[in-house]
């Protein structure tokens, strides 16, 4: 009787103290190595309302949008409030508040050494916000960017100097801001009907791609080209079940790995900057969350959590056309959240996932060995980790915490 009544209670100081931004675990089940055929053919391209006109905002709303009645003033001060222990000063890792008032998770990009942009949804005015490393220090403040954003942006360096950043506007459709050579473009709407959030990935210093999942569970993707602009969006195929992931390991590369709705691992490929993909390939596994990629020097490695809770991971090497089997890596990764991981090259790599509790995790591979264990990182956050290789043996984490601020582990 007691018991029940703890429990009762409990509840909710439970749920409320482990906030899942991207959905609660799949029923917990082994993981499934063996591929399994899909729900639906994946290679069939199915009529979609992805390029539907719809009542869409127009540049200017997007760009100064109304204000959204706020809960509270937006935070740009480091806040104090729910600093674990092990914030300060935690083994290995040492953990700075960076304030701001974030939602889902944080973008973490570096377009050279001693470079790196973060970006964050606002948490109630759903505005882009942006701060930047450079010369050594801190940008005073987070930069409010405007826009008038769903769920996470999606950051991608091009070359020194040039980026982009991407998000699913609150009208449904992708939005995308270029960063060209010292200063902000305009935002400029896209078109489509994004659902989750998009990824972009660039696969040559001229070139970047933006992918999203459509309505109907489709990947569309649509490139841009320095030199000639945007091209159309075009249908990929398949059927997800969360955001796509993509990854590039040189010029004219890009590997796509989802998570379908059979919650399989699928891939696809190309080699010749987007022009044609390879056929879908299912990769098995049972995943809890979209997968993390790595792809270097003809190498593609993807971590996912799986819905035993633990990291799992394969390996794709281009010369010989071949995937490694998956490797059980442990851990207890919370509900519902990626993992992430940076490489300094294909034989060193860095991998990080946010617990149950919130603690940040890292298991380093060095010289082609991964290290035995999970090093714990302290801190204390609420959404997956954002990683960033920023110079020679820089490789830094974000998360944000449930006050919706920024940490940083360095
Ligand atoms: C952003 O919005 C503010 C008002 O909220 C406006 O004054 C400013 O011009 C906008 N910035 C850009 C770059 O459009
Ligand atoms: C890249 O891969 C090729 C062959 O797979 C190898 O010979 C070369 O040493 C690798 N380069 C680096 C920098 O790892
Ligand atoms: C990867 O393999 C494809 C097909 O064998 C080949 O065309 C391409 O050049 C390779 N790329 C790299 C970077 O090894």
């Amino acid at each position: 009787m007691h018991l029940q009544i703890f429990f009762f209670l409990s509840l909710p100081f439970l749920i409320l103290s482990t906030p899942t931004p991207y959905g609660p675990r799949r029923s917990p089940k082994p993981f499934d190595t063996t591929a399994r055929p899909g729900f639906l053919d994946w290679n069939r391209l199915r009529p979609d309302s992805f390029l539907k006109k719809r009542d869409l905002h127009s540049v200017e709303h997007f760009t100064n949008p109304p204000p959204i009645k706020r809960r509270r003033s937006p935070e740009t001060s480091p806040s104090t409030s729910l600093l674990a222990p092990l914030e300060d000063r935690a083994t290995p890792g040492q953990w700075s508040n960076m304030g701001g008032l974030g939602s889902y998770h944080p973008s973490a990009i570096s377009w050279g050494p001693g470079r790196q942009d973060i970006f964050y949804t606002h948490r109630n005015d759903r505005r882009c916000y942006h701060r930047f490393y450079a010369n050594g220090g801190w940008s005073q403040d987070w930069a409010d960017l405007n826009g008038s954003c769903d769920f996470a942006p999606s950051g991608c360096k091009r070359r020194p100097n040039y980026m982009h950043v991407f998000c699913k506007g609150t009208d449904g459709q992708c939005w995308h801001r270029p960063y060209n050579g010292g200063s902000w473009g305009g935002w400029q709407g896209l078109g489509g009907s994004v659902r989750y959030y998009p990824c972009s990935c660039s696969w040559g210093f001229r070139h970047v791609g933006i992918y999203v999942c459509s309505p109907d569970r489709q990947l569309w993707g649509r490139q841009y080209d320095e030199n000639t602009g945007w091209g159309n969006w075009a249908n990929m195929g398949g059927s997800l079940a969360g955001a796509p992931t993509g990854v590039s390991w040189g010029e004219g590369n890009t590997m796509m790995v989802v998570m379908g709705d059979d919650g399989q691992a699928w891939t696809t490929m190309t080699n010749n900057g987007a022009a044609t993909w390879t056929n879908w390939q299912s990769m098995g596994g049972s995943l809890d969350a979209p997968p993390a990629a790595v792809a270097v020097n003809g190498t593609m490695s993807m971590f996912v959590t799986g819905t035993d809770g633990a990291v799992w991971t394969r390996t794709f090497t281009n010369s010989t056309g071949s995937w490694s089997g998956w490797m059980n890596m442990g851990g207890t990764v919370m509900d519902a959240t990626p993992p992430d991981v940076t490489a300094t090259d294909s034989r060193n790599m860095e991998v990080y996932y946010t617990s149950t509790g919130g603690a940040v995790y890292r298991k380093k591979m060095t010289g082609g060995t991964w290290s035995s264990s999970w090093e714990n990182m302290g801190g204390s956050v609420a959404s997956k980790p954002s990683s960033v290789g920023w110079g020679p043996g820089n490789i830094d984490v974000y998360g944000i915490a449930t006050d919706g601020s920024t940490r940083r582990c360095y």
